[in-house]
């Protein structure tokens, strides 16, 4: 029979056929693993009654963004969107019975609401898939790093044996966010002002915004120096690296004191595992940490550590891989939007080294290799940026912190912030419509930014109407198509010729390189040359927090010839 598997090469559910042979090897290959290592197997039910979700310390669902359904009887029940949350509730249902610590492992699947695309910052191949599938294991009530080894120790065989290659392990630590927040905390007396701010560094250090970082705890007062060596998490993160590169020597491991895991409920260490797809870029397979609060919700006191990993179907890594083709690697490609922010970025990608080989300006060619052939440049639509890196098309992109913030992206981090390009986004229109716009009870509102706008002109009291528009936003005030408009304001020429006015300035924005997680992970002395040769020729904001601290990048003292033609 014709095997048809390789026609649903992006999907992850249904399988047949080869395809769900493979996933029953997979299956049968972690099951041996585990048991081979103590670890007792834990069939989890598909859903619980929602109420047994609920935390006995804040009283709300623990899985929020979970799908219900009802009974016939009424009573609700949640999806499991998390196949730790419901073994935490089980084994606290039965920790009678159970001698502790307790090691389990488990597969199956989970279901995605929101799809997979940015549910944990990182792309699969299939965005909207509502059903994906993942292999777990956890220990509880064993608080020493004895854990941490045992468990890497499986995820590193289960890794191998799903036929992952160029294995990379990055690890963190949810004790440098909390340190961040305590140093607020001490800081910060006054609320809602300390809130609003906390949200914010932890937006920025999510997104390893290193510019907005450095102006936030600088804004604290005291140097960045001295906060990042009074951080003892980091130091303890350094010395369980050396311990873990000792048991594992053919894994890389590397330190990232900024990895945040998407739960809120880490405590401890926590890991991110990479592999590469078939074109040669690190994806995300699968992740996990310590999280000793976790059981508590269950009013149960234990501690407990525990990753999940994802087959290389379900991240789309290879299905090729398994039928002999090698890994090729193609250029790295970065996305530049066409307009004005396009010959700035040629620019500072020439003065890091990276040439055209061809002339930009005498040709209509979307894409443009690298002298070094090392790189592709591709011209994007400025709307358009975010989505390419987003989706895994680009690696590296330029892009304007409006358009970032309008995408409500987490799949993209903002490592550098350029010194140029800084523009206000302003709430404007014609003078004599300002006193009426705030008595309206919902205005109409142009722009190009209508999730954006909404943010911002909530925070002013405004519940408006958005009437979302391409371009030219300023014409729909001019013939009083709306009320006001929110747009980008750089020299105020295009407000004053078409006789329109700033009502509030609402935030300011800045063009930032944008990269994808896995090229952060893949690339960072790369990255680290581009920040050396942009600071001293001044292309970058002066002062980016100093994310990586991982002494290897930092002895690394080929920095500086690496990576450019
Ligand atoms: C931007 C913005 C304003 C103008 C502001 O538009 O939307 O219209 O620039 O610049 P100024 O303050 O220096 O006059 P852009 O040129 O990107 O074109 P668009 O309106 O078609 O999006």
């Amino acid at each position: 029979m014709q095997d048809t598997s390789r026609l649903t090469a992006s999907t992850t559910l249904p399988r047949w056929g080869n395809r769900l042979a493979r996933l029953r090897g997979w299956e049968n290959d972690f099951r041996q693993l585990a048991l081979e290592r103590g670890f007792t197997e834990l069939n989890l039910p598909l859903s619980l009654p929602t109420s047994e979700l609920t935390s006995r310390s804040h009283g709300s669902t623990l899985l929020p963004a979970a799908p219900r359904f009802l009974d016939s009887n009424g009573t609700e029940w949640s999806l499991r969107t998390d196949l730790t949350v419901f073994s935490a509730q089980i084994i606290c249902r039965h920790a009678a019975d159970l001698s502790f610590p307790f090691s389990l492992f488990y597969s199956g699947k989970v279901f995605s609401p929101q799809g997979l695309l940015g549910a944990e910052g990182f792309r699969l191949g299939h965005a909207s898939e509502f059903e994906s599938y993942e292999f777990g294991a956890e220990i509880m009530g064993e608080d020493s790093l004895k854990a941490e080894k045992k468990l890497l120790n499986l995820a590193v065989a289960a890794l191998g044996s799903f036929g992952y290659r160029g294995v990379k392990i990055v690890l963190g630590d949810a004790r440098v966010l909390a340190q961040f927040e305590n140093l607020v905390t001490q800081r910060m007396s006054e609320e809602p002002g300390r809130s609003r701010f906390l949200n914010q560094l932890r937006d920025a250090i999510a997104a390893k915004d290193a510019a907005l970082i450095a102006e936030l705890i600088e804004s604290l007062g005291g140097g960045l120096e001295n906060f990042w060596n009074a951080c003892p998490a980091v130091r303890m993160l350094q010395d369980t690296a050396k311990t873990l590169r000792v048991d594992h020597p053919g894994v890389e491991f590397t330190v990232d004191p900024f990895l945040i895991r998407q739960r809120r409920f880490y405590s401890g260490l926590v890991f991110d595992f990479w592999a590469l797809d078939a074109d040669g870029f690190l994806k995300n397979v699968g992740g996990g940490g310590r999280y000793d609060s976790l059981m508590q919700h269950f009013g149960h006191q234990r501690s407990a550590v525990g990753f999940m990993l994802r087959d290389p179907q379900t991240t789309g890594v290879d299905d090729e891989r398994q039928s002999g083709v090698t890994v090729t690697s193609r250029p790295i490609r970065i996305a530049l939007p066409k307009g004005r922010l396009q010959s700035w970025g040629l620019r500072a990608f020439a003065d890091a080294g990276i040439q055209l080989s061809e002339n930009y300006e005498s040709t209509r060619k979307l894409v443009i290799k690298s002298s070094c052939g090392r790189f592709e440049f591709l011209f994007v639509k400025n709307a358009d940026v975010v989505s390419y890196v987003e989706r895994g098309i680009a690696e590296v992109a330029i892009a304007g912190s409006d358009l970032l913030d309008e995408a409500e992206t987490q799949s993209v981090l903002r490592p550098m912030t350029f010194a140029f390009g800084r523009c206000q986004i302003c709430l404007a229109g014609r003078p004599e419509a300002e006193t009426q716009l705030f008595n309206k009870t919902r205005p109409r509102i142009a722009t190009k930014y209508p999730h954006l706008s909404l943010r911002l002109l909530r925070s002013l009291g405004l519940e408006p109407e958005i009437i979302p528009l391409q371009g030219s936003v300023e014409l729909a005030s001019v013939i009083s198509y709306c009320d006001a408009i929110v747009d980008l304001v750089e020299t105020g020429s295009t407000l004053r010729e078409n006789g329109l006015k700033v009502f509030r300035e609402l935030s300011q924005t800045r063009v930032q390189l944008i990269t994808s997680r896995g090229f952060d992970v893949q690339f960072q002395t790369l990255l680290r040359h581009w920040l050396h040769q942009w600071r001293e020729l001044r292309h970058v904001a002066e002062h980016h927090f100093d994310i990586q601290c991982d002494e290897v990048l930092k002895n690394d003292s080929d920095i500086k010839n690496s990576g450019s033609d």
